[in-house]
């Protein structure tokens, strides 16, 4: 774990942030008071994502075993996701805390629904549909660290806010890197791909809103 200060946050950075990451919706500030509150909770949910993102690039990688490019880009994504998982255990285990069941993540199971449903340009492949989902899925964990990271007092748990900065930026990495992906899986159709990107974008900010105003839970996607 790196000893780099934590970043600042200021108020600026919240509001500007969310497009940088082609979200269209910041998530509501009442999200990030009750993660605050209950970063137990949080944790035990983010453990369960990280297994989830590392299962999902894998069983993604294994329906395409023809296209190596993707299979070592999904590979090493998911090595990297198992080691968050790994690394967010250690603090369950600070914590006297254990995993439980994976519950169901209500807000990625309503995007991938919505996905299916929108109608894409023939030109897309449904992997390169499933590339840009899961960058989605990435950006809006990446937005929630950083609403994370604004919540903790630094004096109150500085490896907790060191883990987090640098989870904001492992995920907004791998948010590009995802897009690269699909980009590259539609050979040359750009202009399709960022389209595509820009309605499920939309799609997501919707369930983001909708799913703010029902009861807001402290989990990552809450
Ligand atoms: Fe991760
Ligand atoms: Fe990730």
């Amino acid at each position: 774990m790196s000893s780099a200060p934590p970043q600042s946050v200021g108020r600026s950075d919240l509001v500007s942030f969310p497009t940088m990451l082609c979200l269209k919706v910041p998530s509501d500030p009442g999200w990030a008071l009750l993660a605050g509150r209950d970063l137990d909770s949080v944790l035990v949910d983010h453990a369960q994502c990280e297994m989830k993102a590392a299962s999902n690039a894998l069983s993604l990688a294994a329906r395409h075993p023809d296209d190596l490019l993707v299979v070592r880009a999904l590979t090493r994504l998911a090595r990297e996701e198992l080691d968050h998982f790994d690394q967010v255990l250690v603090f369950l285990q600070g914590r006297g805390l254990t995993l439980g069941p994976p519950a169901v993540d209500e807000y990625a199971a309503r995007l991938r629904r919505a996905a299916s449903m929108a109608p894409r340009a023939a030109v897309l492949s449904p992997l390169v549909d499933r590339l840009l989902v899961g960058a989605l899925i990435e950006a809006r964990s990446c937005e929630r660290f950083k609403l994370i990271l604004a919540a903790i007092s630094p004096n109150e748990d500085p490896e907790l806010v060191s883990f987090y900065s640098e989870l904001f930026e492992a995920e907004a990495r791998h948010y590009r890197q995802l897009v690269d992906l699909a980009l590259s899986c539609a050979k040359g159709h750009d202009e399709a791909v960022l389209a595509r990107l820009d309605r499920l974008s939309t799609l997501e900010g919707e369930i983001v809103l909708s799913l703010s105003t029902a009861e807001q839970r402290a989990t990552i996607h809450g």
